[in-house]
């Protein structure tokens, strides 16, 4: 591996690892690891009532993955894009920041596929909306964009990104471990719920 994709992983790792839920909830006196499930991302978030540092995060969490993609792919080339783009899915999961407690990455895997396959992008955020809201389950919607992703950009030709998106998706299942095993025993939480 280059010196330049190596750049553009720890780029992307950093852009990734900015734990905005975390951030934006301090900023209001809340430690957002004390809430909820304890996680950093925009579900959690929404448990605290606050909409909109709900909503920001959401869109710092999808913004830092969209643009770890479009800054390594003009800078870099398509190869530095995708790399930035599972760096900072990552950096996202994994922050060094956090002794590696991160998020479960759903809005990052967003924004990473939204930069680097818009269609696949599009099509994986409208999965994640119906399946949450149709479910009233957050980390549903998640689970199933996160299988849309690849899929799609894989059916609309997109090879080596596809397989980048599989392999956030299998971290981001895995990440779900504990919501997948609520889910089994009918005790997850539902949107709107606290
Ligand atoms: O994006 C995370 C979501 O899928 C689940 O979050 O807080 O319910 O574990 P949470």
């Amino acid at each position: 591996m280059g010196t330049t994709s190596l750049l553009w992983i720890g780029i992307g790792y950093l852009l990734g690892s900015i734990p905005f839920g975390l951030l934006l909830t301090r900023a209001v006196g809340v430690d957002i690891r004390t809430v909820g499930s304890g996680n950093i991302g925009t579900t959690n978030v929404l448990r605290t009532g606050n909409k909109g540092l709900a909503a920001a995060t959401l869109l710092l969490d999808a913004g830092k993955g969209a643009v770890a993609v479009l800054l390594a792919r003009q800078f870099g080339g398509v190869e530095a894009s995708m790399l930035a783009g599972v760096a900072a899915f990552l950096g996202h999961c994994y922050p060094v920041w956090l002794g590696f407690k991160g998020g479960k990455g759903v809005a990052t895997l967003l924004g990473v596929t939204l930069a680097a396959v818009p269609v696949a992008g599009v099509i994986a955020l409208i999965v994640w909306a119906a399946g949450a809201a149709l479910t009233r389950y957050s980390s549903v919607g998640g689970l199933l964009a996160a299988v849309a992703a690849p899929v799609a950009a894989a059916l609309l030709g997109f090879a080596h990104s596809a397989i980048a998106l599989a392999l956030m998706a299998a971290v981001l299942v895995w990440k779900h471990r504990d919501n997948i095993a609520r889910l089994r025993a009918g005790t997850e939480s539902r949107i709107g719920a606290k």
